[in-house]
């Protein structure tokens, strides 16, 4: 079969890395895909947000099946685009995809199913937010309602950030507000939980503890994730059992009740407070980089899974994970995520001897006609799977250090929780 990849991070390059490992998969294009999947399939730079043209290009290719990696397309509404057509779409449709398209839905959704999550307010405009913070306590959190590539959340920790950031949302930083969201603000620990469904039954998929602040011991400036180690030290079977039955259940029965259809990765993200769960949000695409980190550990045939999900059959399908501690490194460009040079060679890239249970996924970089160069803010995830998390890690940095790339920064405490040295 020929398959269909929408992305172009280290997510993708992961998914394709996989699937081109099944003897079940002919070719592979990529939309628009990175220096990494060019090497081991097609990339295609035509524009993913433009169904039409997607569509008369993956039936001149025979593509029978799309694999949409990044949120905007879903939110878009391209499983809607795709029903009824000779061309599967692995993802969750348009009243699904609201779960991370519109973070006041899911909040009516635990309200509505008594979802363990913070309290919350929703305020219509800028006089009723001010009004409210007023007679608030501090710290809170401040959430732009629709997707804001990560940006639209602010943690406050007194009036006056809040009412900045009620501001700037109610200004359209993020796009036109119409409300806002207002939570309490949760402490405990974080978790990244993964399932994949067909619509009627769901699979666990994997667990993870992203690492998102630039510098070392969790500090400095939030990004789209530093790295990550899988599994998550926090997961045991009691837990487990509460995200389950308290979280992911009830968001699936509202998402029938909706008339949704949920065929897709779901990304829980969680805080964990005493064993308690609570949702902070919901994702529905794999994480970057948890799906890096996961995926290498996957020992079931992953287009099994997606035509799994796509058929309703997901139900009689085994999904196997090795009992590998993985962890993925980011390499990104200096000054990420503030200011940073783009178009930077990387030099000894093919020279690197990779083990078995080592990987290298791009994400912003770019082939050219003299060798590969920068393109982004992240630019590659190194990760290797062992029996051990600091072995892990060895590998990984050792792996870095040899690359040796001058315009490159990465944190080398990736996993600290879990590896005490
Ligand atoms: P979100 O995009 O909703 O995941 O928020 C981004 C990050 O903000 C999360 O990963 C948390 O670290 C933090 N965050 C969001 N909501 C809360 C909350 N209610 N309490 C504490 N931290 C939060
Ligand atoms: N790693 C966080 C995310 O994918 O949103």
């Amino acid at each position: 079969m020929n398959v269909g990849i929408i992305g172009s991070g280290g997510r993708e390059h992961a998914i394709c890395y996989m699937l081109n490992k099944s003897k079940k998969v002919s070719e592979i294009f990529c939309f628009p895909g990175n220096a990494g999947t060019g090497m081991i399939a097609q990339n295609i730079s035509l524009n993913p947000d433009n169904f039409h043209e997607l569509e008369k290009y993956c039936l001149e290719k025979k593509i029978k099946m799309l694999v949409v990696g990044p949120e905007k397309p879903l939110v878009n509404g391209i499983v809607n685009h795709f029903k009824d057509k000779s061309i599967r779409v692995f993802g969750p449709d348009k009243i699904s995809s609201k779960l991370e398209g519109s973070k006041i839905f899911t909040k009516k959704i635990c309200k509505k199913k008594n979802i363990p999550t913070s309290k919350f307010k929703i305020c219509e405009n800028l006089n009723e937010t001010i009004d409210f913070l007023e007679n608030s306590n501090f710290p809170l959190v401040i959430k732009a309602d629709g997707l804001a590539s990560g940006k639209g959340v602010y943690i406050c920790k007194d009036f006056n950030e809040a009412k900045i950031a009620s501001e700037e949302i109610f200004n359209g930083k993020f796009g036109v507000a119409e409300q806002i969201l207002i939570e309490e603000f949760l402490d405990g620990e974080e978790m990244s939980y993964f399932i994949v469904t067909d619509g009627k039954n769901y699979k666990f998929f994997g667990s993870a503890q992203d690492h998102k602040r630039v510098d070392e011991g969790d500090k400095g400036k939030n990004t789209g994730g530093m790295g990550c180690y899988s599994p998550s030290r926090l997961l045991n079977d009691d837990l487990e059992f509460k995200i389950k039955t308290k979280i992911i259940e009830p968001t699936l029965s509202a998402i029938n009740e909706f008339g949704g259809n949920y065929k897709g990765f779901l990304y829980v993200g969680l805080m964990i407070k005493n064993g308690e769960p609570f949702l902070i949000e919901f994702n529905v695409r794999m994480g970057d980089p948890e799906c890096q980190t996961i995926l290498p550990t996957l020992n079931t045939d992953l287009i099994d899974i997606f035509t799994s999900c796509c058929d309703g059959t997901l139900k009689q399908l085994e999904i196997n994970f090795s009992k590998s501690k993985s962890i993925c490194v980011v390499l990104c460009s200096k000054g990420y995520p503030e200011k940073f040079e783009k178009n930077i060679e990387i030099k000894n890239l093919d020279q690197l001897k990779l083990l078995e249970n080592e990987n290298i996924f791009h994400a912003g970089t770019l082939k050219t006609k003299t060798g590969i160069v920068s393109n982004g803010g992240r630019v590659l995830n190194f990760v290797s799977t062992s029996d051990d998390f600091l072995k892990s890690r060895i590998r990984v940095i050792n792996l870095i250090k040899k690359l040796n790339w001058k315009n490159g920064y990465y944190r080398r405490d990736i996993g600290h929780k879990v590896i005490k040295i």
